[in-house]
């Protein structure tokens, strides 16, 4: 990605450039509703941008199987559907102001709207994946879906709990994020026909990529800039939520630091943001918590190696590699 801001306008952009307009044609001619809510509150969400990155996915690893047909464009809108619905859902439960710049759906419309514009994108996400008229594709989806829903459920479970360990965090990243980073690049080996050992690769890419891309996001909540981001900082806080950079800080911090964390997860406080942003740095939390970053986006290199050499399989590993320095 020469910009990380936006895999789709990057130095391999050339390579599914076209691919992509087809995506964002078909995405914005599915959003059709009777309904005028619907389209109002989808279009708000849709065109206010996004990196796309899960179709931009989809579309190379279709490319780097050397896939003919034309069945990825669709499911590329149907990943980007589901993305969307989560995150409509997800600003919800997250009660965020922001997202992608711009004031989120709930903030613009309500909390219901929201959600029912949500279920409406899950919908047609699975009207438009059963037109692809193949069961592991819908096996794929769907179970893809009810993991990101229980990574969500066990995400609300957690909050509050400063005893939440690596372990815990990352069980809930690898369902709500990192499911459909996998399902995104093994729905390619589906319709390419391929061996099951190169399906399972490149899942474990997309699971590995998913992963990292998560812990970033969460390193951007006290590191980042709410301008580049398009998301307010410390809204993970706000709402009690911990993530990796304050599980490695309360496990480096004096007690007192560790202490001022507990407290603020517990209370879902965010007036010692800048205090808990300066422990995450000066303990190496942030640094450890990057190179967690780095090492699931190796494994994801890893995953690649046994693809044959193309632009597509360059431009994958230039993902994994450019994540971990993405502004937003
Ligand atoms: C946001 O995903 C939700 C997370 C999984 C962190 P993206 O950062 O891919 O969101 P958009 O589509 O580019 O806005
Ligand atoms: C993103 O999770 C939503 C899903 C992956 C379902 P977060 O709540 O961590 O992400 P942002 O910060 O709102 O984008
Ligand atoms: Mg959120
Ligand atoms: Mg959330």
């Amino acid at each position: 990605m020469s910009s990380p801001n936006n895999p789709s306008s990057s130095a391999f952009s050339g390579l599914i450039a076209p691919d992509m307009a087809a995506v964002d044609r078909l995405i914005s001619d599915r959003l059709s509703s009777s309904v005028p809510l619907v389209g109002q509150v989808a279009q708000h969400i849709i065109t206010s941008g996004g990196k796309r990155l899960r179709p931009v996915l989809l579309l190379l690893m279709s490319g780097a199987l050397g896939y003919k047909g034309d069945d990825h464009f669709k499911l590329a809108a149907v990943v980007e559907f589901i993305h969307t619905a989560t995150l409509l859902h997800d600003d919800v439960v997250d009660d965020s102001g922001m997202r992608r710049g711009k004031a989120t759906a709930n903030a613009m419309f309500g909390n219901p709207a929201s959600v029912l514009v949500g279920d409406f994108l899950y919908s047609r996400a699975f009207q438009m994946m059963v037109e692809c008229g193949e069961m592991r594709i819908l096996d794929i989806v769907a179970d893809a879906t009810n993991v990101i829903a229980e990574g969500e459920v066990m995400q609300l479970m957690n909050m509050h709990d400063a005893s939440l360990d690596q372990q815990g965090y990352l069980k809930v990243i690898r369902s709500k994020t990192a499911k459909l980073f996998e399902a995104s690049t093994r729905l390619p080996a589906v319709l390419a026909k391929s061996s099951p050992q190169t399906e399972a690769a490149c899942a474990a890419y997309g699971q590995s990529l998913g992963t990292a891309f998560q812990v970033i996001d969460d390193v951007l909540d006290y590191d980042g800039d709410a301008s580049t981001l398009g998301k307010n900082l410390g809204d993970d806080l706000r709402e009690g939520k911990s993530t990796l950079p304050l599980i490695f800080a309360m496990q480096r911090g004096t007690p007192s630091q560790c202490l001022l964390i507990k407290n603020a997860i517990e209370q879902g406080d965010i007036d010692a943001l800048a205090d808990i942003a300066d422990i995450v740095r000066s303990t190496g939390a942030m640094q450890a918590t990057r190179q967690a970053a780095s090492d699931e986006a190796q494994l994801a290199l890893h995953a690649l190696e046994v693809l044959p050499a193309s632009d597509y399989k360059t431009a994958l590993a230039d993902i994994a590699e450019q994540l971990l320095d993405r502004q937003n």
